[in-house]
């Protein structure tokens, strides 16, 4: 048994220790907002926090994550309210969305770092790859929801999701039991 915090709550995976973490995450947890891209370690599709870190979550097994806290997307925030979820919509920066959680979480930890990075420290630090070439307009989000987070601009909520979370959780068993409190 694999023990680790996931999004705020106590996790236990009866799985192969050496079962990559992004499996676990979506098979076992449902959490299905972290993507499998490559599953080599080029994409950043799977990109979760361990620790507050960013890492790839095809390249971590579950034994390496033992008792670490993870957060993925969906513990990034419950309301899409996150500063870097809230500019990634008001700058469009997002066209099939595949690439957009795992560069949305090496956002937020690049902002929790340096809440005004220059294009060239954005750069450096969101290696994640967007098939569909969003790049400038990705820069542009991360720029903006650097100055969300250090309140010099306020952007209205991001729209709610389309679909009611009864009807989620009906489709998606583990947002039954995702009812972690929202971050401050
Ligand atoms: S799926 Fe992990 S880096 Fe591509
Ligand atoms: S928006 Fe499609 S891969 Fe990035």
């Amino acid at each position: 048994m694999t023990k680790m915090t996931v999004n705020n709550r106590p996790v236990q995976y009866l799985l192969d220790p050496e079962t990559p973490l992004l499996f676990a995450l979506r098979e076992a947890s449902n959490l299905t907002g972290t993507k499998f891209g490559c599953g080599t370690g080029d994409c950043g599709a799977c990109m979760v926090l361990i620790d507050g870190v960013p890492l790839r979550s095809c390249l971590v097994s579950i034994a390496e994550a033992e008792g670490r806290v993870i957060t993925t997307i969906e513990g990034l925030s419950r309301d899409r309210s996150h500063p870097v979820q809230q500019a990634l919509v008001a700058e469009q920066a997002i066209q099939c969305g595949f690439c957009t959680p795992g560069i949305a979480i090496a956002a937020a930890a690049l902002l929790e770092d340096n809440p005004s990075p220059s294009r060239e420290q954005i750069d450096a630090a969101i290696p994640n790859l967007c098939r569909c070439g969003v790049y400038p307009r990705l820069v542009r989000a991360i720029e903006r929801a650097g100055r969300v987070a250090a309140r010099a601009e306020v952007i209205d909520a991001a729209p709610p999701p389309a679909i009611a979370p009864e009807e989620a959780a009906r489709d998606v068993p583990a947002l039954r039991t995702t009812t972690a409190p929202p971050r401050d």
